[in-house]
């Protein structure tokens, strides 16, 4: 019998998408379609938005590379346990008891990258309407992540005359009953900050009086031009501290998708790792292989680092020197990782993106606006990620200075 149905066929109605999708944003990558489009019409684009070392010639070393394919010779290609391998999380854990703050391997989940953590650990903490308090500027993942979960991020600012450290006195007045948790990303992207010790202790101190967990972003906490930033949990262990790190920046595999939580001591935090664990166990288990790289990479040799952190210290002197000279923009100095976030001085009417896309349109040179950070559009604020060599990087600062002297004279 012939199937009927009351239902009309509609072939030419495009599928609805969930509403969720219209307040995920990732300005970083957004903006590629608007560069490809510029390189379609045969510009050269300079792609300094993404923080994504290996295509500028910086790789992981060969014995990270090893441990993977030995993995994947050995038949490491099935399923594993969700947290993690015992070798990984016992090699993450013994990493941060190294730095001063002591994890055992059964608090350390390996997951995939910094962003899947970001992902399990606000899905485990925000219920709808609750309320994170992220720093501004911020990584766009946060926002966009607490959009999906129908929570709020709720800015607290950075402050670009003090390094962009955090704004204490401000930070008080954005906690209300709704906060869940404090995103604390240091050292920092987008604005290339590393905390001072005393701001560091003042979070924490926050964090306790309002009985708060930190999410404490260390990605880049390998990448201070200094040397490496300890964990924040290094400064008090009891305090309620989940640590989110990855072989993406200081062990430039990004690609390889595979990074970490370590969740700290407190028994506070028990029911929250238990969350954790059980929505991990969701996905299965992060890529099998690349997990055998950890062990490789914390236990084994850091030279790279050392080179890695010469590079970009002086990628950032040529940025700064050469941003600061542009008349119109100011620059504050970078003290880790490869970004920095300038201020272009904007004519009256005019937003961060409107620069952005002139500057991509005229010269090639694609950095992300301010807003993609939450910044106020009319602030011109822009980030550039400076891990091109530095000859090609005086080419684009020189680039800059012409299009910026141009579009200030034109307003
Ligand atoms: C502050 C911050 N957190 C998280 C991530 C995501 O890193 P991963 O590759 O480990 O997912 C990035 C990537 O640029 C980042 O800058």
């Amino acid at each position: 019998m012939a199937l009927v149905t009351s239902f009309p066929v509609v072939r030419s109605a495009p599928i609805p998408v969930a509403g969720r999708v219209g307040n995920f944003s990732y300005a970083i990558r957004n903006i590629v379609a608007e560069a490809q489009r510029v390189e379609a019409a045969g510009t050269r684009v300079r792609y300094l938005n993404v923080g994504n070392p290996p295509p500028f010639g910086f790789q992981p070393p060969g014995h990270m590379i090893d441990a993977v394919v030995r993995a994947m010779r050995d038949g490491e290609n099935g399923y594993g346990p969700s947290p993690g391998i015992p070798a990984a999380r016992e090699a993450v854990a013994a990493e941060y008891t190294r730095r001063g703050w002591s994890v055992t391997a059964d608090r350390v989940l390996v997951t995939a990258g910094t962003s899947e953590g970001i992902d399990l650990a606000l899905s485990a903490l925000a219920d709808i309407e609750g309320e994170v308090l992220v720093p501004l500027p911020t990584y766009p993942l946060y926002t966009a992540v607490l959009a999906k979960l129908g929570a709020r991020a709720r800015f607290y600012r950075t402050d670009p005359q003090r390094g962009w450290e955090p704004d204490l006195e401000h930070l008080e007045t954005v906690v209300t009953p709704a906060t869940r948790a404090l995103v604390v990303i240091d050292p920092n992207n987008p604005t290339g900050a590393s905390y001072s010790i005393a701001a560091r202790r003042a979070l924490i101190a926050f964090a306790e009086r309002h009985g708060l967990v930190i999410l404490a972003d260390e990605v880049y906490g390998d990448l201070g031009y200094d040397g490496p930033v300890a964990p924040l949990g290094s400064l008090e262990p009891e305090a309620p501290v989940l640590s989110f790190s990855s072989l993406s920046k200081g062990y430039v595999a990004p690609g390889w998708r595979t990074g970490w939580i370590a969740v700290g001591q407190s028994p506070r935090l028990d029911d929250l790792l238990s969350a954790l664990k059980k929505l991990a166990d969701g996905r299965l288990c992060s890529t099998m292989p690349m997990q055998h790289a950890i062990a490789a990479a914390l236990n084994g040799d850091r030279a790279h680092q050392a080179a890695f952190r010469a590079a970009l210290k002086s990628r950032a002197e040529v940025t700064v020197a050469m941003l600061r000279a542009i008349p119109g923009i100011t620059c504050s100095e970078p003290a880790a990782a490869f970004y920095v976030m300038p201020k272009v001085a904007l004519p009256p009417g005019r937003t961060d993106e409107d620069y952005v896309l002139g500057l991509l349109k005229a010269t090639g040179v694609l950095c992300v606006y301010g807003a993609g950070f939450g910044m106020a559009a009319s602030d011109g604020y822009l980030r550039i990620v400076f891990l091109a060599p530095p000859e090609e990087l005086r080419e684009i600062y020189q680039l800059m200075g012409d299009f910026t002297a141009d579009y200030l004279a034109r307003s």
